[in-house]
């Protein structure tokens, strides 16, 4: 939990950002049940890059859009703002603990620097065979005309490369297991999202945990994590995966490993954040390809002359640049951590307004992807928008998929490392084409999803 101590006085004359402005006591949160994105981009449009609003009561929320505010947050200011306790991240805890995601200050600093080096480069590096291999065996079984729900392929297919490469622990068993229960308290946690009263209690009561179904649901989901560890432990092996760097850190003070339950939440959260996001990002890549032949063709036409009649390698990736190119703008319009949290503790200026102590803040990655003052054409799907020019032209802050600042995502190497083999390896033998009829609608849960999955039909090259 965050040590910053809150000691201020209140300005005379703050500078709101505008915002509705509902007589007292009413507030405008359950408009954001089920459909946060939308009202997000509603507000967005009527009163620009900094928003205001009176959840219920006296809560309040921001949001804000700009560049330079998601700087000044994320990176600048960045000591000011904590995850915890965000109401969205504090939905979270039950399911994920205090692990990386949720964790602030010392403690989180500490679990970082133990993490960090199995992200390193070269171990990444290594981590590729393991993903092509697992991605051809997939495709080996694939069939012309398949119809198949592409989205639960590609959580499958990132559920079994996190666990072989970071636990060293094949999940192929447990796929479907992990995979509707993690829907569920997906789901449950952002229907939860609306209600204020769900996370007062859980801030005022921790131990008080939310809904049965989430009760139930993390109980699935600890059991794999929990055999994960005690397979670990029982065989006495000692591997230099994440899993045992996290199993032999110890505290350079007093010498602690650490307990089960902090090692229950870091790997609970790696196995969640690490395959999910990765899925999502390839499944929306998928159906834009579909949407765009042409573009398609290109891509299919540097996998020939980058890969000729063989696998990619990591090697191969720098040569891969329209492939590279065309998942970051994937990730631009659809990005998969749509929105980012944050709790402002002291009295701050951003941008033009100021923000007073304990402000419940959100960025979005959504819509500051697709801001027309950075993004010309910002709904058109242009993977050339990602050559080292226009990129060099852009605030760096005009494309976050994976955040910024101290906790920009760990896992974005490994991510775009996987993103681009696996894409490559499917698409040098298959095309993915929609299931006619199917309207692909967005689903903003805690992730960017497509809502219901991604019926797709499979046509071997
Ligand atoms: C396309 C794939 C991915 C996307 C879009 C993504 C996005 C993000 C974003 C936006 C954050 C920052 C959240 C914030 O500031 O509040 C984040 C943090 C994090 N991500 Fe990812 N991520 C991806 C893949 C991965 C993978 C593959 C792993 C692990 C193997 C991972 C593990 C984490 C962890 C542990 C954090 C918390 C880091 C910290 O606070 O120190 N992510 N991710």
């Amino acid at each position: 939990m965050s040590t910053v101590v809150v000691n201020h006085t209140p300005k005379k004359n703050p500078k709101h950002p505008p915002g509705p402005t509902p007589p007292w006591p009413f507030g405008i949160i359950r408009q954001f049940q089920g459909q946060p994105l939308k009202k997000m981009e509603e507000l967005a449009a009527q009163y620009g890059d900094a928003v205001r609003f009176r959840a219920l009561l006296h809560f309040y929320g921001y949001f804000f859009f700009h560049p330079e505010h998601n700087k000044h947050i994320l990176q600048d200011n960045n000591k000011n703002y904590t995850k915890l306790p965000h109401p969205s991240l504090l939905l979270l805890t039950p399911v994920v603990g205090h692990g990386l995601l949720t964790s602030d200050g010392d403690f989180w600093r500490r679990q970082r620097r133990l993490a960090q080096p199995a992200f390193h480069r070269q171990r990444i590096a290594d981590f590729a065979t393991t993903m092509t291999d697992a991605t051809t065996t997939m495709v080996a079984r694939w069939r012309d005309g398949q119809r198949l729900d592409l989205a639960e392929a590609m959580m499958h297919l990132t559920l079994e490369i996190a666990g072989k490469t970071l636990f060293s622990r094949d999940l192929t068993g447990e796929a479907n297991t992990v995979g509707e229960a993690f829907t569920v308290v997906n789901e449950e946690t952002a229907s939860l999202s609306g209600k204020i009263f769900a996370y007062e209690r859980l801030r005022l009561f921790p131990w008080w945990h939310s809904s049965k179904v989430i009760r139930q649901n993390t109980a699935v989901l600890d059991t794999v994590v929990n055999n994960i560890i005690k397979e670990r432990r029982h065989t006495g092996q000692q591997k230099d995966d994440l899993l045992g760097m996290l199993m032999e850190a110890r505290d350079e003070e007093t010498g602690q490993g650490m307990n089960d339950e902090q090692l229950r939440d870091e790997v609970m959260t790696i196995m969640l954040a690490g395959h999910e996001t990765t899925a999502i990002a390839l499944s929306w890549t998928f159906y834009l390809l579909s949407q765009h032949p042409q573009i398609r063709a290109k891509m299919e036409q540097e996998l020939a002359e980058v890969l000729p009649g063989h696998a990619p390698t990591v090697a191969d990736i720098p040569n891969l640049t329209y492939t590279t190119m065309i998942i970051q703008e994937s990730m631009r319009l659809y990005p998969p951590a749509y929105a980012i949290a944050r709790f402002g503790h002291k009295p701050d200026v951003v941008g033009d307004y100021d923000v007073p102590a304990n402000a419940v803040i959100t960025l979005s990655p959504y819509l500051t992807h697709r801001h027309p003052d950075f993004w010309e054409d910002p709904l058109k799907f242009d993977p050339e928008r990602f050559t080292p020019e226009r990129v060099a032209e852009r605030p760096r802050y005009a494309y976050l998929p994976f955040g910024g600042g101290p906790r920009q995502c760990i896992g974005s190497n490994f991510a775009m490392t996987e993103a681009i083999l696996l894409l490559a390896t499917i698409a040098q033998r298959f095309r993915a084409d929609l299931q006619p009829g199917h309207q692909v609608e967005l689903s903003p849960l805690i992730t960017l999803r497509p809502k219901g999955g991604l019926p797709m039909i499979l046509r071997a090259r």
